[in-house]
């Protein structure tokens, strides 16, 4: 289980989604940062919005390494948290305490799934393809089956998954999914197309979905919000290397960017090798 103190993930480095393909924009808050204050001649008070309510998301799959994180960031960006994770996991997230709200069950339960989304603006869900009962499917169907319409649905899977074909993989990479879908099969712990199959069933909807497709993942501190790319092959993705941390801010900060509506961003570390000489190349450009 990992160890999740406030401190670690506290610090991080904020930052805007960057996409490979464009020179980065700043965000409207660092605009306004290197703007700098305007003396308008008028004192303006912040007044409190007590009208204001609090977002409220779900996160399906709470307990797993990334869940905790994605917990971490949520509340630390002030949402109302809803976690689903297996009955025999909640002690996981006990640490939590009342600052989340904990519903048990299976993730593709959709009795479960409809109560814990009720009401919610967004939905983050960790796709996992265990088992041989098409878990990662059902998950899918039972979260568009039963979120609101107007919610933002986040789902993470890996590099793997391939929206329209274009995606170009390193030989290392496509033996090791093969050989890992062959013994995932033949042990029955996991089926890899199972998760295939849940991707092209959130592809084909018309729900305000995004698909994060994470790389490799390493602990360690946050580098801030990875970089990322349309498609696997792309220069900037080739280290192949995000901290864990880092995959759950992206699938946070993909709630209010409408940019990636309906895209499978694939990404990579900020600060990894293939990320800064990408970004080097297109300063200098
Ligand atoms: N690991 C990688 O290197 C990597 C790379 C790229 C993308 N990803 C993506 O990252 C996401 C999760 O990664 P992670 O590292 O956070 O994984 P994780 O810690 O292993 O957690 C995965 C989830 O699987 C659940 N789970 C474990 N055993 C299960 C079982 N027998 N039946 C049903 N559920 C079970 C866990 O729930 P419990 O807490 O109840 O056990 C947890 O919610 C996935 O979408 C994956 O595709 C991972």
């Amino acid at each position: 289980m990992p160890n999740i103190e406030p401190s670690e993930v506290t610090g991080f480095k904020e930052g805007t989604l960057m996409n490979s393909s464009t020179d980065p924009a700043p965000s409207l808050e660092e605009t306004a940062l290197a703007a700098g204050p305007v003396d308008t001649g008028i004192s303006i008070k912040h007044v409190p919005d007590t009208t204001e309510t609090r977002k409220k998301i779900c996160i399906v799959g709470a307990s797993g390494k990334l869940g905790q994180y994605l917990i971490q960031h949520a509340l630390n960006r002030g949402y109302e948290v809803v976690g689903v994770c297996r009955e025999q996991s909640a002690v996981k997230l006990a640490h939590f305490g009342s600052r989340i709200r904990i519903i048990t069950g299976p993730n593709d339960d959709s009795n479960v799934i409809r109560q814990a989304v009720a009401g919610c603006d967004a939905v983050l869900t960790v796709l996992v393809p265990f088992g041989m009962r098409q878990y990662a499917l059902r998950t899918v169907q039972a979260v568009l089956a039963h979120a609101p319409p107007e919610a933002r649905l986040i789902f993470s899977c890996g590099w793997h998954i391939s929206r329209d074909g274009q995606d170009v993989y390193p030989l290392k990479f496509r033996a090791i999914v093969k050989v890992f879908g062959v013994l995932g099969r033949l042990t029955r712990f996991g089926d890899l197309n199972d998760q295939v199959q849940a991707c092209n069933h959130v592809f084909a909807s018309s729900a305000r979905w995004t698909v994060v497709r994470g790389s490799d993942l390493e602990e360690g501190e946050s580098q801030g919000v990875p970089v990322w790319s349309g498609h696997v092959g792309d220069a900037v993705l080739a280290s192949n290397l995000t901290r864990r941390t880092d995959f759950a801010l992206f699938m946070i900060e993909a709630i209010g960017n409408e940019a990636l509506m309906r895209q499978a961003p694939a990404i990579v570390g900020r600060l990894s090798a293939s990320a800064l000489t990408h970004h080097t190349t297109l300063l200098g450009a």
